[in-house]
């Protein structure tokens, strides 16, 4: 008989949303126990954001070097070891790993390793590596996503892969046929394509990327394809045959596509059905995430839900904001969520950075919506490094000059999508962007010029025409 346990605050999964809350609440003094049953970090420190990153900055190098005679430098010979650069991936998990793990232990956290599950509203049962019973009055539940697995063509994890285990890969294949055209599909095709793998994007809706805005779907569309990545849409997948020599997609109303492997990335499935939560009574959408109000309390007092298992926005970024906000509320103070500046990014090449409403967005809710779109190429920053394709556009109200939305495809998209999600989140106007002294020459002056477009005031474009 394992011993009860009592703390002020129990939270179930450590991935990003998770391991954040418990920290934010053991900050305010509450006594934590933090129950994992896989690795610390959840999906974005081990299969999710850090591996594709770390991966893409290795391609990333790889690109450069192809550029290397544009520069007047000449590389010969140049080769790459895939199974090293999977090497070097897993080395910078296993770091972050270890140094989340000390975080925790120095913020005084128990954490459980083992599969948590309610017995009733304020306990839950471990079952793993450890065995307990705890109890506390709060509980916040942050068990995540995993890949969906469509039944007629199950990954087998050796020619069809999820984005999990096509992680695993130490050899690269010579073509890859990648199911679906969303954040995961996009990444690894330009992942591929950089290191010279045939890469086809089959996505059943008209376009990849359908989330983004439409300028991000043409523009992405227009890049990938003059890169050689193939891009076939409104094909909608209905089973994948395997043989030792590949896999043979078969598609709706279109003839099959043959390739050495296949990634399918169709979506995420919500974690909220297996581990017990039909105890409490928390109330679970038909689709699987758990509703929340903005203070990220579910219905059952006590009990709060954050990250992807509440089936907002899905990125790691907002599990935290959401982790925060819920701990707050449990420690006394009164936190809200917000969704208005939720920067997201698409780690491409090149990068796709967006936050706010698209212009389209803004058009719909009624806004006399505006844009000023700067192209890089007119940046001397990005005509010093060559890197003058995309733009960075903002989407303004005219009648106000408030900043709604903005939107950039470039080199360091990622990064400078930030001062976006300031301004939008502080309710700024393009005037303080412009107004702002921006340093010369870098891309961040982009979005200064942007802001001048926007109040028809541009100093390195010519006016608008009347
Ligand atoms: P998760 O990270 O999924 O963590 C949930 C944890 O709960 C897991 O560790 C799981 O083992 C544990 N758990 C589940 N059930 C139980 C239980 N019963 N008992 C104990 N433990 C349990 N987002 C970004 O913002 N940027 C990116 O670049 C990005 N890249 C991504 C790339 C890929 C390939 C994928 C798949 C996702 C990516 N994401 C990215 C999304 C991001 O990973 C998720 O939004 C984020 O991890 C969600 O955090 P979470 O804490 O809600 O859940
Ligand atoms: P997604 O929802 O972005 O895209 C899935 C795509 O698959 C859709 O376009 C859908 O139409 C298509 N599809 C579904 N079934 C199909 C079929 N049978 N045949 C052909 N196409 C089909 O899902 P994805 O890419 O799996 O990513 C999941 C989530 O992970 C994202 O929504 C995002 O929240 C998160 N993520 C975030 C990243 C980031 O922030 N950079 C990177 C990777 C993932």
């Amino acid at each position: 008989m394992v011993d009860k346990k009592e703390f002020d605050l129990i939270v179930l999964g450590a991935g990003p949303g998770g391991y954040v809350a418990a920290i934010k609440a053991a900050q305010n003094g509450l006594n934590v126990c933090l129950i994992e049953k896989e690795f610390l970090g959840g999906t974005c420190l081990n299969v999710g954001c850090i591996p594709t990153k770390t991966l893409i900055s290795h391609a990333e190098v790889l690109n450069q070097i192809n550029r290397a005679s544009e520069f007047g430098i000449e590389i010969k010979d140049v080769s790459f070891d895939f199974a090293k650069i999977k090497n070097r991936k897993d080395q910078v998990l296993q770091g972050i790993r270890a140094s989340l793990e000390g975080l925790l232990k120095q913020n005084k956290i128990t954490i459980l390793e083992g599969k948590g599950s309610f017995t009733a509203p304020k306990e839950i049962k471990v079952q793993g590596k450890e065995s307990a019973i705890v109890r506390a009055e709060n509980i916040i539940v942050a068990t995540g996503s995993v890949p969906f697995d469509i039944p007629s063509f199950k990954c087998d994890h050796k020619k069809i892969l999820n984005s999990t285990s096509v992680l695993e890969l130490e050899k690269l294949p010579k073509k890859i046929a990648v199911i679906g055209g969303g954040y995961i599909g996009c990444e690894f095709a330009s992942l591929y394509k950089a290191f010279g793998v045939e890469v086809v994007i089959l996505e059943a809706l008209p376009k990849i990327l359908m989330t983004q805005p439409k300028v991000v779907q043409d523009q992405m569309t227009k890049i990938f394809t003059e890169d050689g990545i193939e891009i076939k849409t409104d094909v909608f997948v209905e089973k994948i045959d395997t043989s030792d020599a590949g896999v043979k997609v078969h598609l709706k109303d279109h003839d099959p596509v043959d390739a050495d492997l296949a990634l399918v990335s169709v979506g995420r499935k919500i974690v909220s059905d297996d581990f017990g939560l039909e105890k409490t009574g928390v109330e679970v959408h038909e689709k699987g995430w758990i509703v929340v109000n903005d203070q990220m309390q579910t219905n059952v007092d006590g009990i709060y839900a954050i990250g992807d298992v509440t089936g907002q926005f899905m990125l790691a970024h907002v599990a935290s904001h959401q982790a925060i906000v819920a701990a707050e509320n449990i420690c006394g103070k009164r936190s809200k969520m917000h969704y208005e500046a939720v920067p997201a990014v698409i780690f491409t090449h090149p990068e796709v950075a967006t936050v706010g409403l698209s212009f389209e967005e803004a058009v719909e809710k009624g806004y006399s919506a505006k844009l000023g779109s700067f192209p890089f190429q007119a940046l001397g920053k990005a005509q010093a490094t060559g890197d003058t394709e995309g733009f960075a556009q903002i989407v303004t109200d005219s009648k106000t000059g408030q900043i709604l939305g903005a939107q950039v495809i470039g080199k360091e998209a990622s990064s400078l999508i930030a001062e976006m999600a300031l301004a939008i989140s502080n309710e700024l106007t393009v005037e303080c962007v412009f107004d702002t002294i921006h340093a010369h020459p870098t891309l961040p002056e982009a979005w200064m010029e942007a802001a001048l477009l926007a109040n028809d005031t541009p100093i390195h474009f010519p006016p608008r025409k009347k």
